[in-house]
């Protein structure tokens, strides 16, 4: 096996607000092309959130907040669109509760600046949206630091689906991990599920890893499970969608099923994601809302139709991965461990 000896962090713009709107790559097109879309509204941005032009529970969360903070840019009178641009923004994705975290944050710092003139207030809140931005990376940059011992030197890390630097405003939760450890000099390879129906791990892992040098090796999700049995694999590392309080984790769809597989060839799970991934108003995973998302994710790959006319399919985004097969949870306050009902209050505590 052969690694990478330094890691060139080739810096991807996730997301950026500018003069002209909030600017995103377009993560439906890579990566066949680089392309940038700019929203202009707050409803620009909420379609997409909807269309998958941006994506990852970290990086729609930091895209609502632009929204929110587009739409006040856009009013007139706050007090009465604010709770529509919430709404809006609110209503486009259900799983990840990054999205609802951030909005939220804008929502309470508008409460408490209502006062203000107009100016002021869109002022502060453009100001808090590019904060969350700045402070994703830097929380990436903590969950790697944390994350990092945790992968054994020498071995293959399996990832599931896009936890990388696209999925938040940089570094990567799950990525973040991959490259603090190539960073400390662990001699490391990743192995990308490819990630059906989307192919977020065919199309912006293996992107992103090439990019900085890391070597990787592309796989079918349904070849997991042989390499999982065959040794090769060191750890799992995947990010989360929505952590419960017991531990239970929402993610990609087909992580469940990796994470069965990790606990039957006594493989490591980790699970990296920051603190606002965390909803500790949910006792466990059941309660975790999955999006349904459209037939044609299925029956297409790349717009080619391969199914037949009117078969039935069925799409849920995402999975619930019970807590017992998780071995930890990386976050930017430090690791949980199980029982995680206390684990995760103490990390969410310390923030
Ligand atoms: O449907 P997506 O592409 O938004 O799903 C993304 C994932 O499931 C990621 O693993 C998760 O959001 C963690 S991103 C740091």
């Amino acid at each position: 096996m052969n690694s990478s000896a330094t890691l060139v962090q080739n810096t991807i713009e996730t997301i950026e607000w500018t003069p002209n709107g909030v600017v995103m790559i377009d993560q439906r097109r890579l990566p066949r092309e680089t392309a940038f879309v700019t929203c202009r509204t707050y409803v620009d941005v909420a379609d997409a959130i909807r269309n998958m032009t941006i994506r990852g529970a970290p990086a729609i969360g930091v895209a609502a907040a632009m929204g929110v903070a587009l739409g006040a840019l856009k009013s007139e009178d706050l007090d009465s669109e604010m709770p529509l641009i919430c709404e809006t923004l609110a209503g486009t994705r259900p799983t990840a509760v990054n999205l609802f975290w951030a909005i939220e944050r804008m929502r309470q710092l508008y409460s408490s600046i209502r006062q203000l003139n107009l100016s002021e207030i869109r002022a502060r809140l453009i100001k808090e949206a590019q904060k969350i931005r700045d402070e994703d990376i830097a929380i990436n940059e903590a969950i790697g630091r944390y994350g990092a011992p945790l992968v054994p030197d020498g071995r293959t890390v399996l990832t599931h689906c896009n936890a990388g630097a696209l999925a938040t405003a940089g570094f990567g939760t799950a990525l973040g991990v991959i490259r603090a450890a190539v960073q400390l000099g662990k001699k490391i390879d990743v192995f990308a599920d490819e990630t059906r129906p989307f192919l977020q791990g065919a199309r912006l892992t293996a992107w992103e890893l090439q990019r900085d040098g890391i070597e990787t090796t592309l796989i079918t999700d349904n070849m997991a499970g042989h390499f999982l049995k065959s040794g090769r694999i060191g750890c799992v590392v995947v990010g989360a969608d929505r952590i419960a309080a017991n531990g239970d984790v929402a993610n990609k769809i087909g992580t469940y099923g990796l994470a069965v597989l990790a606990k039957e060839n006594s493989v490591p799970f980790y699970v990296a994601a920051p603190t606002s991934t965390l909803d500790l108003t949910l006792a466990s995973g059941d309660q975790i809302p999955i999006e349904e998302r459209a037939a044609h994710e299925v029956t297409h790959v790349q717009g080619v139709h391969f199914a037949p006319e009117g078969i039935h399919v069925a799409n849920p985004a995402f999975d619930v991965t019970p807590n017992r097969y998780v071995s930890a949870i990386v976050t930017e306050h430090g690791v949980a461990r199980a029982p995680y009902t206390d684990s995760l209050r103490e990390l969410r505590e310390r923030g």
